[in-house]
Order: structure tokens, then C-alpha cells, then sequence
């Protein structure tokens, strides 16, 4: 599908889906030598020199004057909050308060979740378009990523010309250039969500999980399941009359959102056998729709797998779990808690028994029946303890029942 966006005819909103996982045809795997039509670099220098300094960028608000329903969307998103979340800003001080040099410790964290810093260089984050965080400038003007560059991963041609999906894009309000990177490639991703601290040890692995897995060969980069089309306007009708009537979602939810997860997941009690006062339950957990492993990201968060009975009264009871998260470990071995920890102190992995792409799970419990119960329920439920501040969040993804009675 999004091969004829490209070629660009006219997409009836039928065939539009929305925010789904499994949804588009598999687009040519992306390989690094892919030739691009018109190669971003040459386009850029040869019209106009990328702009530096304190001003290099434009804010979300001025791309949105145009775009529309794309700012909306991303305005939702996490990248849009990266930079001002109280979440990270409580994480930062905290790193930074414990470091010997305060601004090497401070560039650590900003060069990602603030990472027009590395052009502007706002690192105490006091600009507007700093405070955007993941910006639609930055993103659109990365000419490419170099995973095992020294300093960071992008090469940055911030300016006029705006790298998109498309090749045919003409626009009133800046230069295009048509970028396989942006359009299907999951280094554009890669660049932010893998990292290996200075110890070595991979603090965020969700790209080489995806490497590792199914996806790649199937031509499903991360932009498939997490950039859905969606009704929109690329840009609006007065600078552009026939433009797109879809656009690429740029809300990028994960686990935080319960609608992602559920896709995500697939529950199934399989079997109940009881013998006396207890039921021997088997339940499986597949992971079918995400591309990595679940839970995916940070090391804060956990998948729980919980067993039990239902009462009468709907009281969830005999309550037992399975947990699947990844820890990291410090330099003495304990399991680190806190986000800036995770990045700074982690000097091994321990378990890791989080549920892969298309991996199913095969768990049994035994599970004592009181009288009146009237079934074996099977939750799963996301755990989110990235704010040290508060009880981690609980996201109920899913719950199944096998009633009691009926067999
Ligand atoms: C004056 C209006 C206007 C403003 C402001 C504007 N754009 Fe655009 N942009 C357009 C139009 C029109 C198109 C073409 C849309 C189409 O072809 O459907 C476009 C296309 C694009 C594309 C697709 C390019 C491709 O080749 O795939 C990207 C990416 C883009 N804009 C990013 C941005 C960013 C980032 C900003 C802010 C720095 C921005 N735009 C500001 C009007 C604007
Ligand atoms: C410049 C760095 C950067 C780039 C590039 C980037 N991300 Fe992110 N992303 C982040 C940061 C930082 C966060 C966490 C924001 C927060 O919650 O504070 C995040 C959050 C997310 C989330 C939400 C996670 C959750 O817990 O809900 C998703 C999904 C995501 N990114 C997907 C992508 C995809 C897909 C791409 C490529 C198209 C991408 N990101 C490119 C830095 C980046
Ligand atoms: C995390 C990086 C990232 C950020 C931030 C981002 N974009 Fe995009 N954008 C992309 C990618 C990747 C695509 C192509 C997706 C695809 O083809 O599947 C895209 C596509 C587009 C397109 C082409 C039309 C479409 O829907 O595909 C426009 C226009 C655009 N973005 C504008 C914006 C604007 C305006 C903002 C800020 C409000 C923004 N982008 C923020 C990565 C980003
Ligand atoms: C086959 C579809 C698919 C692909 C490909 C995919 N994802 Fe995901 N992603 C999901 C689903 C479904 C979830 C929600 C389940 C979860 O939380 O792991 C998710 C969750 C996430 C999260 C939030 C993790 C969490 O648990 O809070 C991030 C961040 C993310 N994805 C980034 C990426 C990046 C980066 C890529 C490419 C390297 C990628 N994804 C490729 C489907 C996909
Ligand atoms: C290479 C990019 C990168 C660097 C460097 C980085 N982060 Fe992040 N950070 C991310 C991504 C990506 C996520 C989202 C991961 C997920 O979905 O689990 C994130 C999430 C977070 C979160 C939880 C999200 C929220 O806002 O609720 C906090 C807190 C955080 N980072 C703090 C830090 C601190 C403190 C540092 C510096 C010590 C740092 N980060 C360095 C990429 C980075």
C-alpha cells in the first residue's frame, strides 16, 4: 500500500486502517545501498546549505500552520512530551546531581530526548523548539544514520529541505527530497531506541530485538506498525488543493497505550483439569503483533501474567503470576530501579525472559478451588515503574474466563 502512496493515486478512505499492527503490505526490506531517486545529500547541498546555530530549526507550531493533522496527532504523542515530561525532568536532575561533570552528565540525556540541543546547543533546554523534544524538523532533516558514529548517530542537514516518504512531494513551503530512510527504513529508529551505555551494556535493544527476529525478512519495519495510515490531510487545502487525504500517524504509542498492547498480545487459557480441590490450568501467551520483545523499551517495565479464580461477587482470587521483564544490574550486581540508573550505572544484563516476536509462552498452575468459584480467570497486565515518585502504573491489557460450572 504504501508503495502506491508513493506513486501516489488517490487512496479511498475505505482502505485506510487505522492504527493497526498486521496492516500493510510488506514493503521491500530495506537494505542500506537501496539507491534513492533523488539522493538527499547532493539535493541538499545543492540547494541550500544546511543551517547551524541557535536557530537552525523550526518549531512543531510553524510545520503545523501547514500540517496540520499531523501536528495534532503528534502534539499526543510521547516524542512530542520528551523533553518536558515531569517523568524524564525528575530523571535528569537526578542524573545530573550525582555526576562529577554536570553538563557532560546533562548532554547525556538531552542529545535524545532533546536532540535539536546537538545542533543549537540549548542544553539546559531553555528554547521553545527545545522543549519540543522529538521535532518534526529534527526528524525530517536526519539525511542518515550511522549506528557506530563516535559522538551520535545522525548526520544532521537541518535547512530548508525536508526529507519524507515521498518522491513525488512538492511543497509551497520548503524543498522535499524523497529519503528511504524516513519511509522504511528502522534506522531512523534505531538511532534513539538502541543504546549501549558506557559500560557496554545495551540499556535500550528494541532494534536489535527486531533484527533478531521475524520482521525483517517480512519487510515490516517499526514505521509499519507504529506510523498506521490514518485519515488526514498531509497539508492543508489552501497551500496544497489535491493533497493526500491520509497520512502516516504520528501519535507513536507503545505499551503505553492498552489498545497497542492488546494487539500486541494473545491470551488463551487451553486447558483446566481438575482433580480434588485443585485445577491444573494451562495458559498461553503469544506475542503476535509486536516486533520486538514484550514488554519492549526500558527495563522499568514488566508483563505480568496472572492466574486465579473468579467469585461469585466477580472477585478476582488465589491470585498467582508470572513476570517477564528484563533486569540490569550495577556494578554489585543489584537490580536497578531507577530510569537514570538504568542508563548510567547498568554493568550487566540479568534474567531476560520477555516474550519474542511470535514467541508463545506455555505456562501451568495449580490453582485451589474454593466453593462457589465460579471460574479460572487468566489477566495480563503492564507495569510501568519509570516514575520513582509514584506506584507504578497498571495497565490491565486483557482478562479470559473458563467457567467452572459449565463443564
Ligand atoms: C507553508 C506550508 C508548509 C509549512 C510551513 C511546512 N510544510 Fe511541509 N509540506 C507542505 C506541503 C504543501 C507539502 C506537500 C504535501 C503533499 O504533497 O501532499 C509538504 C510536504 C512535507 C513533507 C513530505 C516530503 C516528502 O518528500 O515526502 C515533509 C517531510 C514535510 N513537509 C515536513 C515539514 C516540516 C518538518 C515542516 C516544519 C519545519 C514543514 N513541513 C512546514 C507545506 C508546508
Ligand atoms: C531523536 C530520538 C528518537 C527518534 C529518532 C525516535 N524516537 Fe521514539 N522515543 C524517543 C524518546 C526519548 C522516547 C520517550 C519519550 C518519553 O516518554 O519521555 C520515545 C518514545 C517512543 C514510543 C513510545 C513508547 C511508550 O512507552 O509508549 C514509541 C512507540 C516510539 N518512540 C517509536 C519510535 C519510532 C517508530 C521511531 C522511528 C520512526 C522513533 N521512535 C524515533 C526518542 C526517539
Ligand atoms: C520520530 C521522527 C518523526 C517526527 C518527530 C515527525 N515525523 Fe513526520 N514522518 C516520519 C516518518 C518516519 C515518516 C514516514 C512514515 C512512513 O512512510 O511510513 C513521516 C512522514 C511525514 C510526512 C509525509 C506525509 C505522511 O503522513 O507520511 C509529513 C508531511 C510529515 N511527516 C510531517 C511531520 C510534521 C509536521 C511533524 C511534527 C508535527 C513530524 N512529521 C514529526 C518521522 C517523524
Ligand atoms: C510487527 C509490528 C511492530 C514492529 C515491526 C515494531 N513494533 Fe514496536 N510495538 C508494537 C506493539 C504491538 C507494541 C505494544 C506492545 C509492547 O508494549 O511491547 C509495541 C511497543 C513499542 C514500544 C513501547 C514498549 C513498551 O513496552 O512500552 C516501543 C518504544 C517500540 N514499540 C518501538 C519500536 C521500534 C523502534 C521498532 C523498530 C526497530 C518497532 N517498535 C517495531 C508493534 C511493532
Ligand atoms: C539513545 C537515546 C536515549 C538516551 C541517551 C536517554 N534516553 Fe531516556 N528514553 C529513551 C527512549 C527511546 C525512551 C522510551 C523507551 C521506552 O519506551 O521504554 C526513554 C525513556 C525515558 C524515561 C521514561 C519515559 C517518561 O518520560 O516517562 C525517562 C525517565 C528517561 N528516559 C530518562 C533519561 C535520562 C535521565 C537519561 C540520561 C541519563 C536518558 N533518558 C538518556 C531514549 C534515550
Amino acid at each position: 500500500m504504501r508503495n502506491v502512496v508513493a506513486s501516489r493515486p488517490s487512496i479511498p478512505v475505505a482502505v485506510v486502517i487505522v492504527m493497526g499492527v498486521l496492516l500493510a503490505q510488506p514493503r521491500p526490506a530495506f537494505t542500506q545501498s537501496a539507491p534513492a531517486p533523488t539522493a538527499p545529500a547532493q539535493a541538499a547541498q545543492s540547494r541550500s546549505a544546511p543551517a547551524a546555530g541557535a536557530n537552525a530549526y523550526a518549531t512543531a507550531a510553524q510545520c503545523g500552520t501547514c500540517h496540520q493533522a499531523i501536528y495534532r496527532y503528534w502534539s499526543d504523542s510521547p516524542h512530542a512530551r520528551a523533553a518536558t515530561s515531569p517523568v524524564y525532568r525528575a530523571a535528569l536532575e537526578a542524573a545530573v546531581a550525582g555526576a562529577a561533570d554536570a553538563a557532560a552528565a546533562r548532554r547525556q540525556c538531552v542529545w535524545c530526548h532533546a536532540p535539536t540541543a546537538l545542533v543549537t546547543g540549548d542544553w539546559e533546554m531553555q528554547r521553545p523548539i527545545t522543549r519540543d523534544g522529538i521535532t518534526c524538523d529534527f526528524c525530517h532533516t536526519v539525511e542518515s544514520v550511522v549506528m557506530d558514529k563516535e559522538d551520535y548517530p545522525f548526520v544532521l542537514v537541518p535547512g530548508n529541505v525536508k526529507f519524507g516518504p515521498y518522491e513525488y512531494a512538492k511543497s509551497v513551503g520548503h524543498e522535499t527530497a524523497y529519503s528511504p530512510l524516513h519511509r522504511a527504513s528502522p534506522l531512523l529508529c534505531a538511532s534513539c531506541h538502541e543504546y549501549t551505555n558506557a559500560q557496554g551494556v545495551a540499556v535500550l535493544s528494541t532494534y536489535s530485538e527486531w533484527k533478531a527476529g521475524p520482521y525483517p525478512a517480512r519487510g515490516v519495519p517499526c514505521q509499519d506498525c507504529h506510523m498506521a495510515l490514518v485519515p488526514g490531510a498531509t497539508a492543508k487545502d489552501s497551500v496544497k488543493g489535491d493533497t493526500l487525504r491520509v497520512v502516516n500517524l504520528h501519535r507513536l504509542v507503545g505499551g503505553s497505550a492498552r489498545g497497542q498492547l492488546d494487539r500486541g498480545l494473545d491470551l488463551k487459557i487451553e486447558s483446566v483439569t481438575r482433580a480434588g480441590g485443585t485445577a491444573s490450568v494451562l495458559v498461553t501467551v503469544k506475542n503476535v503483533a509486536a516486533g520486538h520483545s514484550v514488554p519492549g523499551g526500558l527495563s522499568s517495565k514488566s508483563l505480568i501474567l496472572a492466574v486465579g479464580t473468579q467469585s461469585r461477587d466477580g472477585r478476582f482470587e488465589h491470585r498467582q503470576e508470572r513476570i517477564y521483564r528484563r533486569d540490569l544490574k550495577d556494578a554489585q550486581g543489584q537490580i536497578i530501579k531507577g530510569v537514570a540508573g538504568l542508563f548510567l550505572q547498568a554493568a550487566s544484563v540479568g534474567q531476560d525472559n520477555r516474550i519474542k516476536p511470535l514467541e508463545t509462552r506455555s505456562e501451568r498452575f495449580e490453582v485451589p478451588i474454593p466453593e462457589g468459584a465460579m471460574a479460572i480467570a487468566a489477566r495480563l497486565e503492564y507495569r510501568d515503574a519509570s516514575d520513582p515518585s509514584a506506584e507504578p502504573g497498571v495497565i490491565l491489557i486483557t482478562e479470559k474466563a473458563w467457567e467452572l460450572s459449565k463443564r
